[in-house]
């Protein structure tokens, strides 16, 4: 297998860490981009070593920040080489009613989930196609697709990293480059844990399956996108949600 140099944002969570050790894992070299205030560097660092993972490099910055990603990704070129992969991972959540909802909490939403993609993307994509190769990965959501209440900031921004994956992935389908979107369903990450218990057993009895998706399943999405054998994958929208919903 080609070893690829893969970056990935949000690298630090429960969902990033998972593609993280998969990729790694696939024998890619894996750039792992956390924010700036995530304060758990050290001990994710022991844990990854614990866990046999001692090859990763760390980048800081926030995704939200066009010259936080100008600078990750040219820290990343030097540490690691040209980015052949991208998964637009980080992401987060301001969940309330419309009725409730601050424009602080639909523009933090906006710009960390949606706008980063514009933000991370436009520093590695022109580069792909002038190489020939490349992975772009955006990690939606099944609630971008199905539309949750009390997530009208975050169903919409989700929604638009699908409308974005189809529409680079035309624009770079003859230059060796694929983007696809991955949607997961309810994840057992501190995420998803944060949603209040009862709330969050009624979503568990809703998908068909009755339990929480298992990160290293999205990791696995994300190892299999990044593959040689998905080279006639994009545009496409990758479901991994227990039967909870299809379009
Ligand atoms: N559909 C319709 N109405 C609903 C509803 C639903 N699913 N849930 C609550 N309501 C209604 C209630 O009936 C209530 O109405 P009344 O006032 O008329 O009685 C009202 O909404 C409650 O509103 P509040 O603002 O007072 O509710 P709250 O503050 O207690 O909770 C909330 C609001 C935080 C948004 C809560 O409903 C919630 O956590 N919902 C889950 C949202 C969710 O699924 N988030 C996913 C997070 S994980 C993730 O995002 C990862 C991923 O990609 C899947």
């Amino acid at each position: 297998m080609t070893q690829r140099v893969a970056f990935v944002t949000g690298a630090m969570g429960g969902l990033g860490t998972a593609i993280c050790q998969e990729l790694a894992k696939a024998g890619h070299k894996v750039v792992a981009a956390y924010h700036p205030q995530f304060d758990n560097k050290e001990e994710w660092l022991k844990e990854m070593t614990a866990a046999g993972f001692n090859d990763f490099v760390c980048v800081a910055g926030d995704v939200s920040s066009w010259d936080d990603c100008v600078k990750m990704v040219a820290e990343a070129e030097a540490a690691a080489g040209p980015v052949d992969i991208l998964v637009n991972n980080a992401g987060i959540t301001r969940d309330r009613m419309f009725a409730k909802m601050e424009r602080d909490g639909w523009d933090a939403v906006i710009a960390t989930n949606l706008t980063s993609l514009f933000n991370m993307t436009k520093q590695v994509s022109t580069k792909m196609a002038e190489r020939g190769w490349g992975r772009i990965i955006n990690i939606s959501s099944v609630n971008g697709l199905k539309g949750q209440a009390g997530q009208t900031n975050y169903s919409a921004a989700k929604a638009g990293v699908i409308g974005f994956s189809k529409a680079l992935a035309a624009e770079l389908a003859t230059k060796g480059v694929t983007v696809n979107a991955v949607c997961p369903g309810y994840v057992a990450t501190k995420m998803v844990m944060a949603i209040k218990p009862e709330i969050l057993q009624t979503i568990i009895e809703g998908v068909p399956m009755k339990r929480l998706c298992k990160p290293e399943e999205i990791g696995g999405a994300c190892v299999y996108l990044a593959s040689e054998l998905a080279g006639f994958m994009t545009g496409a929208t990758m479901n991994l949600n227990g039967g909870l919903y299809y379009q």
